[in-house]
């Protein structure tokens, strides 16, 4: 990786697919990007190399620290850039005050960074201890201790099982309700060794990445932002103006490669209707057919690239 995203910055956050979210992402050189997971700005950083003067960068982030690296890491680009702390649901409250209808390209780069990953004190990792919390930060309100220790068993299982993927859900709950008849579990070390004897040795961290990913989920909400900001920002889109989404497990990833389906087949007539009565053309034209995967380079460069698959569209209507 070149400084051209920011070196200092790389440690804050290694943005990747950079190249590809580039050149599937910028259509007119002197548009408006809007960046709504901006992170330390790399992205942003990368694709302002591309773009004339005149061009307008925005960045949306949820999470304080991020707004804070990235406005630092973007104050030698040379195009004006925004950044707002917020969540990208909210992105039509955002362009309202800034004044903005349309945009001619809006990328999402979901889950966490490696700031917020590698920071005990924010509590996401099971490989570090700290306090229990796992917000990212504007509308997350109750903390993963909260989630930990007031759900009941069984929504405790249920989000486990929805949000994890995880086969030892009920298993995991119980544990932890059983544990919290104790004490309040504060932190993430004490979550991590409660769950740890009720999990197969050959698969334990697998299985405490999915159990602690489904924690994170929940309060974040990470799912239904992405559900409510979909289509805002596919309305937002110029009509040539593309959207590129970059996900990191497979419950985003559905999500994605539905909506985008959705998009890009038009029609909404029931499928038991002979002919299409309601006449829908598409709304986007698939720039990706397939999911646009890191390199073996890129990934033994940062491991965790490994999991990212990016979806990129073409807006052809309003
Ligand atoms: C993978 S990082 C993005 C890194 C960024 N592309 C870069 O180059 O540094 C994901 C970021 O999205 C933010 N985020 C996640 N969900 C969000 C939401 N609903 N609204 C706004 N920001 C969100 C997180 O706080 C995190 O900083």
């Amino acid at each position: 990786m070149t400084s051209t995203t920011g070196r200092k910055n790389e440690k804050f956050h290694r943005p990747v697919l950079v190249e590809e979210t580039a050149r599937y992402l910028v259509s007119e050189p002197g548009g408006t990007y809007l960046d709504l997971t901006c992170g330390g700005g790399g992205h942003l950083r990368f694709i302002s190399r591309l773009l004339d003067p005149d061009a307008v960068l925005i960045g949306i982030d949820r999470d304080p620290d991020a707004v804070t690296a990235a406005q630092s890491n973007l104050k030698s680009v040379r195009q004006k850039v925004t950044i707002v702390n917020n969540t990208f649901s909210r992105l039509d409250g955002v362009l309202a005050i800034l004044g903005i209808d349309t945009i001619d390209g809006v990328l999402f780069d979901l889950g966490v960074s490696s700031h917020q990953i590698d920071t005990s004190q924010r509590g996401f990792s099971f490989m570090q201890d700290g306090p229990l919390d796992m917000r990212m930060g504007v509308g997350a309100v109750r903390s993963a201790g909260d989630v930990v220790n007031e759900y009941s068993e069984e929504a405790l299982a249920a989000l486990f099982r929805r949000f994890g993927e995880e086969k030892r859900a009920r298993k995991a709950a119980a544990v932890i309700v059983k544990a919290r008849r104790t004490a309040r579990i504060t932190t993430t070390g004490s979550l991590r060794d409660i769950l740890v004897p009720g999990l197969s040795p050959k698969h334990r961290n697998a299985s405490l990445a999915r159990l602690f990913q489904a924690i994170r989920i929940e309060v974040n909400r990470e799912l239904d932002e992405l559900e409510q900001a979909l289509p805002k920002a596919l309305d937002r889109l110029a009509i040539g103006g593309r959207m590129v989404v970059i996900s990191y497990h497979s419950l985003e990833d559905r999500i994605v490669k539905q909506f985008l389906a959705r998009g890009a087949k038009g029609c909404t007539c029931p499928p038991e209707f002979p002919v299409c009565v309601c006449g829908k053309t598409p709304q986007v034209a698939l720039l990706t057919k397939r999911v646009v995967k890191p390199s073996e380079k890129e990934i033994e460069e940062n491991r965790r690239a490994s999991p990212a698959k990016l979806r990129a569209a073409e807006k052809l209507r309003q």
